[in-house]
C-alpha cells in the first residue's frame, strides 16, 4: 500500500490513540488575559428542553414520542402487501426529499451504515486501482478493510491529521475512490464535490489544459452517514452513497440505506470479485442485480418499529420544508456554535479551514493554555469529565471527544438538534470548564 500525507512528518489518525495529532498549531492556544483568575461563572439556571447532543445515535425530532410509532406494522411480515408497501414508502420520501435521480437505485440494508458500506466494498471492489482518504477513525476503518481485509494489492492510503483534510488533488480517478463526506470524529469534511471527476468529460471551467475534465473510469464511494439530510450532495459525482437513519434524521440504528448510481450497477454486474461473499451483502444473483432488494424486498428480515419511525423522521422532513429546511436547521445550529467558540477565548474548532467545518458533527478542542499543556492522557481525562458534569447536571449527553479523536467536545448540530437547547447548553458548558479546571490537581 502506498501512503500518501499532506506534509512530511504528519500524523495519520490512528484507532484507539488518545493522543492522536492535532493539527500543527492547535495545541498552542490562545494566551490567558493578564491579571487576575477570572471568577467562576455562576450555574445556570436554564436547562435545554432536550439535552440530547450525541453524534449517533442523534437526537429524535423536536416533539417525536414513542406514540410516533403507534402504527408500525408490528407482528406483520416485512413481505406481506401493507409491509412491502412500508417499506417502499422510505424509498420513495428518500428520493423525493434528497433529489435522488430516478436511475439511481436505492436499497435498506442490513447492518447501519457500516453494513452498507462494507456491502459496497466487499461488492464492488477488486476491479481496478483504490485511492482510499482517511483523515479520522471512519476513514481509517475503511483503509483497514480495503488493505487488510481485501488485501487490494493496488491501493493508496491518501491521509491527514485531525483537523485537516487530505490533499484531494492527489485523488487518482482512473482508480476507484473511497471517502467519507463528513468525517464523524473530527468535523472536518469536503468542502463540496467540485474536485470530483465527473462521470462523463466535463467541458467548461478551469479543468485540463484542452478546457475538458476528464470523466472518471473508476467508482467513488462515499460514506455519507452524517452528511446526508445536511448537505446538498452532487449525485452525478456518487456512485454509491451510504447512511444510516440514526444520525441526521435522528432515526434508529442497524438499517443502511444504500444508493448505487447506474455505474455501479454496471459495476456489480460485470465483475466478480474474488472472494466470496456473504448472503447479507449479495447484491446480485448469477450476475444480475437483484432488482427486488432495490424494491423494498429486502435480504433478510427488517424491524418494522424502526420503518416507521424512519418514516416518521421522512416526514417531519417534509414538515420542515425538505432538504433545504433541514439544510438551514443545521446551518443555524453550526452558526450558533461557531459564534459561541468566537466569544470564548479557551476553546476553538478542530477543523482548521472553516470550509471544512461540518455542520452537523461539530469537534472542540480546548485551547487553554493550562489544558493544552497537559499531557494527552489528562487532557482526554479533563475533556470526559466535562462531559460527566454536564451529564450529571442533565444538562448534556454524550458531548466528549470521540475516542479515537483528540481530547475535546463534540456537538451534534444535525436537523433534530434545536438551536435554542444549543444556546441553553453553552453556560453550561462554560460552568463545567471553569469546575472542571477548579479541580485540576
Ligand atoms: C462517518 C461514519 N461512518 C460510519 C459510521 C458507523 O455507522 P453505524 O454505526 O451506523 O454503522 C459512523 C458512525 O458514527 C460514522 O460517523
Amino acid at each position: 500500500m502506498t501512503k500518501i500525507t499532506p506534509e512530511p512528518g504528519a500524523k495519520a489518525p490512528k484507532p484507539n490513540d488518545p493522543a492522536a495529532s492535532l493539527a500543527p498549531g492547535l495545541s498552542s492556544g490562545r494566551p490567558a488575559p493578564p491579571g487576575k483568575r477570572p471568577a467562576p461563572p455562576s450555574k445556570p439556571g436554564l436547562r435545554p428542553a432536550n439535552p440530547n447532543f450525541a453524534s449517533g445515535p442523534c437526537a429524535k425530532r423536536p416533539g417525536w414520542s414513542p406514540a410516533a410509532l403507534a402504527g408500525a406494522l408490528t407482528g406483520r411480515s416485512h413481505r406481506s402487501k401493507p409491509g412491502k408497501a412500508r417499506l417502499k414508502e422510505v424509498l420513495q420520501r428518500t428520493r423525493a426529499i434528497l433529489g435522488i435521480p430516478a436511475a439511481y437505485r436505492i436499497a435498506i440494508v442490513p447492518a447501519s451504515d457500516t453494513g452498507a458500506f462494507e456491502m459496497a466494498l466487499w461488492s464492488l471492489l477488486g476491479a481496478r486501482g483504490v485511492d482510499v482518504l482517511a483523515w479520522e477513525s471512519f476513514g481509517s476503518g475503511w483503509v483497514t478493510d480495503v488493505v487488510k481485509q481485501l488485501k487490494i494489492k493496488d491501493a493508496r492510503a491518501i491521509e491527514a491529521p485531525y483537523g485537516e483534510l487530505p490533499d484531494l488533488a492527489q485523488v487518482d480517478f482512473s482508480r476507484d475512490v473511497i471517502f467519507t463526506w463528513n468525517g464523524t470524529t473530527s468535523g472536518v469534511r469536503v468542502p463540496d464535490g467540485n474536485w470530483i471527476a465527473p462521470a462523463r468529460p466535463d467541458r467548461g471551467a478551469s479543468f485540463d489544459a484542452r478546457g475538458v475534465k476528464p470523466a472518471r473510469q473508476g467508482l467513488t464511494l462515499c460514506d455519507a452517514t452524517s452528511a446526508v439530510f445536511a448537505y446538498d450532495l452532487p449525485w452525478d459525482k456518487l456512485d454509491v452513497t451510504t447512511y444510516s437513519w440514526q444520525k441526521v434524521l435522528g432515526g434508529e440504528a442497524q438499517h443502511g440505506i444504500l444508493i448505487l448510481s447506474p455505474r455501479a450497477v454496471e459495476r456489480l454486474e460485470s465483475h466478480a470479485p474474488p472472494w466470496p461473499i456473504p448472503k447479507i451483502f449479495r447484491l446480485t444473483k448469477g450476475g444480475k442485480l437483484i432488482e427486488g432488494v432495490f424494491e423494498g424486498e429486502t435480504i433478510n428480515t427488517p424491524s418494522m418499529l424502526c420503518v416507521e419511525d424512519a418514516l416518521d423522521g421522512l416526514k417531519w422532513a417534509e414538515r420542515e420544508g425538505g432538504l433545504k429546511g433541514l439544510i438551514a436547521r443545521s446551518t443555524r445550529n453550526a452558526a450558533a456554535i461557531e459564534g459561541w467558540v468566537a466569544r470564548t477565548p479557551w476553546i476553538e474548532n478542530l477543523a482548521r479551514a472553516p470550509n471544512t467545518r461540518s455542520r452537523t458533527s461539530v469537534c472542540l478542542v480546548f485551547t487553554d493554555p493550562l489544558i493544552a499543556g497537559l499531557a494527552p492522557e489528562a487532557r482526554v481525562a479533563f475533556a470526559r469529565k466535562v462531559s460527566a458534569i454536564l451529564e450529571e447536571e442533565g444538562a448534556g449527553y454524550d458531548i466528549a471527544h470521540h475516542r479515537d479523536a483528540p481530547a475535546g467536545l463534540r456537538l451534534w448540530a444535525g436537523a433534530t438538534v434545536e438551536t435554542a437547547d444549543l444556546e441553553a447548553l453553552f453556560p453550561w458548558i462554560e460552568w463545567a470548564f471553569a469546575n472542571a479546571k477548579d479541580s485540576l490537581p
